[in-house]
């Protein structure tokens, strides 16, 4: 079976890196192609992950770059087309929700390329949000869903979309977590930055509601630099993130809120395992300090994962410095709460997709 993976943004990594490494135990069975669109281009946005996730190079690169979303989203399609039709896949692997998803998604439905959506069924019932219009459609377009946990695969069952096509196999981000968690405790970041374990914030934003509105960034920032004085606060940036804090001048030079450049998986994931506490906008993070059992404050109106609530880590904050401070006292100064995983969530769900296909 030949199998072609797409990945192109930083979040789609962590999941494809699983399923790959899986397939390849069986090397009779799956022939895998990966193509990465350049969606995401730097190399701390990139190739960092592939060689932290231990990926192989991609076999075809798209150099799509940036763009408006109709931009990138149309850039994609017209490079994907003609690479589906040269390797002919009988399968394309499509992760998560960024752009590249739905783009090389569409190209699929419409040549008649069967498609396998992972991380299927999640929605935030915000519609202004890219990443919701782009997890609707890959969903009703592909042929095989499978979902991270329960309420994915009842979302799409309330959509009409056919039992037969839905697989409730886990989270496959949290295998990569499982494997990766021993050799991120290896690195030194933590005491390198200076950091105690438990004694500091971990920030990250991009998502444009946060950060591409100056008044809503400069009372997030206002926020943080009251925080940081009980704690240091760390804050990787994200690209998107640093145009607009740098614009706007956000901080001055003797600031307890560290900015640094974005950060490659394991010294992120080894900074997540010892903060107190995380503040982000990001959709993996949440299930990421989830699985961790670290408290996290996700600075957004809704969520697509609302299991990360119901697990007891997480909580939506508003973008307004009086809540943000408010959240990060409460969880400061307040006893450890019982929290939980959720279900399959437990390092075997490239296992259990890998089973399905060959079953097909
Ligand atoms: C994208 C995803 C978002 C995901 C995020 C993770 C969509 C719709 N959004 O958002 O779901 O959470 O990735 O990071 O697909 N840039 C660089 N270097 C890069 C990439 C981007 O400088 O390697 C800058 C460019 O100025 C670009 C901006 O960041 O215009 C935003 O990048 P883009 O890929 O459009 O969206 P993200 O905000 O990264």
């Amino acid at each position: 079976m030949k199998i072609l993976h797409v990945v192109g943004a930083r979040p789609n990594f962590m999941k494809t890196a699983p399923i790959m490494a899986e397939m390849s135990h069986y090397p009779d069975h799956f022939q895998q192609v990966l193509v990465h669109t350049g969606q995401h281009y730097d190399d701390n946005m990139s190739k960092i992950f592939l060689e932290d996730l231990e990926m192989p190079s991609p076999d075809k690169y798209l150099n799509v770059g940036s763009g408006t979303h109709t931009e990138q989203t149309a850039r994609i399609m017209v490079a994907f087309e003609p690479v589906v039709l040269r390797y002919r896949p009988d399968w394309v692997m499509v992760v998560g929700d960024v752009n590249s998803t739905l783009a090389c998604a569409l190209v699929c439905a419409k040549i008649g390329v069967k498609i396998a959506h992972i991380e299927a069924g999640l929605r935030s019932r915000d519609h202004s949000m890219p990443e919701e219009i782009n997890r609707l459609l890959t969903d009703h377009i592909a042929d095989l869903l499978f979902t991270p946990s329960k309420d994915a695969s009842a979302n799409l069952l309330r959509e009409g979309i056919s039992p037969s096509r839905i697989h409730f196999v886990g989270n496959v981000m949290i295998d990569t977590l499982i494997k990766m968690l021993p050799k991120a405790l290896n690195r030194k970041i933590v005491a390198t930055m200076g950091l105690k374990y438990k004694k500091y914030v971990l920030v990250t934003l991009h998502r444009p509601s946060n950060v591409d509105d100056p008044d809503t960034l400069k009372e997030i920032f206002e926020a943080l630099k009251r925080i940081s004085k009980l704690m240091p606060v760390i804050f990787p940036v994200h690209p998107r993130t640093r145009q607009n804090v740098e614009g706007l001048k956000l901080l001055s030079l003797n600031s307890r809120v560290k900015l640094t450049q974005p950060l490659g998986y394991l010294d992120f994931l080894a900074l997540m395992h010892s903060a107190r506490l995380v503040l982000t906008d990001s959709g993996g993070i949440q299930e990421e300090t989830t699985y961790l059992g670290v408290p996290c404050l996700t600075v957004r109106p809704s969520t697509e994962r609302p299991i990360t609530i119901e697990a007891g880590t997480n909580r939506l904050v508003a973008s307004k410095g009086v809540e943000i401070i408010g959240a990060i006292q409460d969880i400061m100064t307040r006893c450890k709460k019982n929290t939980s995983r959720p279900e399959l969530w437990d390092g075997l769900a490239a296992k259990r997709i890998i089973q399905i296909m060959m079953a097909l």
